[in-house]
């Protein structure tokens, strides 16, 4: 499986990139501009000289034409960026991984977007892709790490329960992440929004906090 990251030139999507690729998985790192996805992944390369690394660069409609795609861009932009490319999108799963934060005052506040969330934004724009909502609370210094075991509960919602499932196995590959099923799409506002309180913590206590459930076996 080839998984396609639409913004890839953040710090989520690099991150995101590095750790699919650490996993085996072959990525292709998107963006507006394919000599900017070509400077990142040179950059990620580089760093990273023992590891066999399977990323690729592209424009945003190449990293869509992959079978998994991932939405890895500012909020605001990520119902128009998936617009631009929804004719690779139909019948896929596409993850979206944006957050609809403000920071006022120093302080992290959550947005709610039209449809409730930044997701189920992006799933009317491309009606016959599979929107899930995950990765949300996993920072990208963390997901970076590839050294390291990532120790997070990733929540994943979705209306198409395929959707849930494929992103599940995903994260599962992912060491220390636990996907777990958190239902419909309604659900990611509340899983959106809880990253203004994940960052506040950060903030307040100078720290970088995970999310972890208990009460759910293995
Ligand atoms: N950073 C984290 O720790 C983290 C963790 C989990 C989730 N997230 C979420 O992941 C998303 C991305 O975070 P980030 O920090 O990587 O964001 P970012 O650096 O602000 O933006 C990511 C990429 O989106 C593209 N982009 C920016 N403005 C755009 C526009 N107007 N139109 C189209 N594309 C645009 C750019 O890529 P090109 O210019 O190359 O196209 C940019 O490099 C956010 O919604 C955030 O809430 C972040």
């Amino acid at each position: 499986m080839e998984i396609g990251l639409l913004g890839a030139t953040g710090p989520a999507g690099r991150a995101m990139a590095l750790r699919l690729a650490a996993v085996g998985i072959d990525v292709v790192v998107g963006s507006r501009s394919a000599g900017r996805a070509a400077e990142v992944v040179a950059q990620l390369l580089e760093r990273h000289p023992d590891r066999d690394l399977s990323i690729r660069s592209g424009d945003n409609a190449e990293a869509a034409a992959c079978d998994l795609v991932i939405i890895a861009t500012p909020w605001d932009v990520a119902p128009e960026v998936a617009s631009t490319v929804a004719g690779h999108l139909g019948r896929k799963v596409v993850v979206c991984m944006s957050n609809a934060l403000a920071r006022v005052a120093g302080e992290f506040q959550p947005l709610v977007p039209p449809r409730g969330s930044v997701s189920a934004n992006v799933q009317a724009v491309v009606p016959d892709a599979y929107v899930a909502a995950a990765m949300h609370h996993v920072p990208a210094t963390e997901l970076a790490a590839i050294d390291e075991e990532v120790q997070s509960d990733v929540l994943i919602c979705s209306d198409h329960p395929w959707a849930i499932e494929t992103v599940s196995r995903l994260v599962e590959r992912i060491p220390g992440a636990r996907p777990l099923d958190a239902g419909r799409l309604s659900n990611a506002t509340a899983i959106e929004a809880f990253t203004a309180v994940l960052l506040q913590l950060n903030t307040r206590y100078g720290t970088r906090v995970a999310v972890r459930f208990t009460g759910i076996d293995d």
